[in-house]
């Protein structure tokens, strides 16, 4: 049925354990492609888009295997295969591939990806850095083909810190000829999960989590064990959804030190929380604060795939509250679901004002992608009533069970 079935309206209380990253795991396993070796990957979360890259690593040649959270993937017998198919077309993390494949073969054909639909999400700035490392690239209609004679190593300065141009090209400059200085690289985590992960096969990568890196190429890259870190996405997700409902939980392996802009918001709303080595706790004894105004913008900064949940929380926070979307031109698709349950949410343009109602109620409400699928579930809980949240499968690309760590947190939720 693809459905999500909540009755909401209590408090949470309990301890879940997060999951492995999403957005870490995906680059990492495209890097195993570059490395000819049996890489193996712990704490790979389970996730329907760790499966799409399996597939499409398996179509590639990879022996990919599965045991418990961990994955091996032998990436030494490769074909240099067009990389297509419902796992490209569907899925935006498809595109690390096009760096890993000009790194292991020099060549690629590959379908545009899709993913998400929050934007327009071209793919210009992985292009334009790519050629200055000498790939020429042909577009047809469905396809495009990069292509080097001699993949080299360049200066290069990305217009925009994207996270996918970043990883495209760290993943090709490893193995080109001679260094690359990438300047205004992202700084996400899940870059130095990847520069991690490369260094420990035995690239050579400085600057990592800075804005510049220099990235040696053509060093020998060899199988690595490596573990992937904890989402701090899907931590956040539950960090805010004890604001939306009030209790105490705790968040096993929440990756706390990356989690600093929503942590600091948390605070201001309302929660009182505590770091440790192990996790987060989390409590919310009062009604939270409207938020007056927030804007997303790339890491350390508050991260727009938050966006989504918080805008759920803040639906019920007593007064008005403003959020500004900077990194996606069409990410408050979850804000006419939420009317459907009462909140009341003004968007313009790249702003949401979101006037604090007393109560969400429950109804059936769908699911558009990912994180808004996320923020409807944290909808569902806050609401008296029942609610269904309809086109799962969005929400299963980035959490392994949502449910199971919603009942962990004592919330009433099943799958159907
Ligand atoms: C990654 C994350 C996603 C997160 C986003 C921003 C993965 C699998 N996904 O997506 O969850 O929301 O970072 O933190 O890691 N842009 C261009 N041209 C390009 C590339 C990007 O204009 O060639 C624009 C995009 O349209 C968007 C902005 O840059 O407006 C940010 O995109 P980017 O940082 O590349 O995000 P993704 O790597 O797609």
């Amino acid at each position: 049925m693809d459905a999500i079935r909540i009755r909401g309206g209590n408090a949470l209380f309990g301890e879940t354990k997060i999951q492995g990253s999403k957005n870490a795991v995906l680059p990492v396993m495209a890097a195993a492609l570059l490395i000819e070796d049996i890489s193996i990957i712990e704490n790979c979360p389970r996730i329907t888009d760790v499966l799409h890259m399996q597939k499409l690593l398996t179509k590639i040649g990879c022996k990919v295997s599965r045991s418990g959270r961990t994955l091996m993937i032998d990436a030494r017998h490769v074909s240099r295969d067009k990389v297509a198919g419902e796992s490209v077309t569907g899925m935006r993390s498809s595109l690390m591939l096009l760096g890993a494949m000009l790194g292991r073969f020099g060549e690629v054909t590959m379908e545009y990806p899709g993913g998400c639909v929050i934007g327009k999400r071209p793919i210009d700035i992985h292009l334009d850095a790519l050629q200055k490392m000498g790939v020429s690239i042909q577009k047809e209609e469905e396809t495009f083909t990069a292509m080097a004679k001699r993949l080299t190593g360049s200066v290069i300065t990305l217009p925009f810190p994207s996270v996918g141009a970043t990883e495209n090209v760290i993943l090709a400059a490893v193995r080109a000829k001679g260094v690359t200085v990438l300047q205004n690289a992202a700084k996400e985590p899940e870059i130095t999960a990847l520069c991690n992960f490369l260094q420990k096969a035995g690239a050579l990568i400085e600057g990592t989590g800075g804005p510049v890196l220099i990235i040696q190429g053509g060093c020998r890259l060899h199988g690595v064990q490596f573990k992937v870190p904890s989402d701090r996405i899907v931590a956040g997700t539950y960090l805010f959804s004890v604001l939306g409902t009030g209790g105490h939980i705790f968040l096993r392996d929440a990756p706390v030190s990356q989690m600093r802009s929503m942590l600091k918001l948390a605070v201001e709303m309302g929660a009182e929380v505590t770091a440790s080595g192990e996790g987060l706790s989390v409590i919310v004894s009062a009604g939270k604060k409207a938020v007056p105004y927030v804007k997303t913008d790339v890491y350390p900064g508050f991260p727009t795939d938050m966006q989504s949940p918080l805008m759920a929380v803040l639906s019920t926070a007593a007064g008005v509250s403003v959020i500004e979307e900077t990194i996606f031109e069409d990410r408050f698709r979850m804000a006419l679901e939420l009317s459907k349950m009462g909140a009341e949410i003004l968007t313009d343009g790249k702003k949401a004002v979101i006037t604090g109602v007393e109560k969400l109620h429950g109804c059936e409400v769908y699911a558009k992608e990912l994180r808004g699928g996320a923020g409807l579930v944290i909808a569902g809980c806050m609401a008296e009533g029942e609610t269904i949240v309809r086109n799962r499968h969005f929400i299963e690309r980035g959490y392994e069970d949502i449910c199971r760590d919603y009942q962990d947190l004592g919330v009433n939720i099943v799958t159907e």
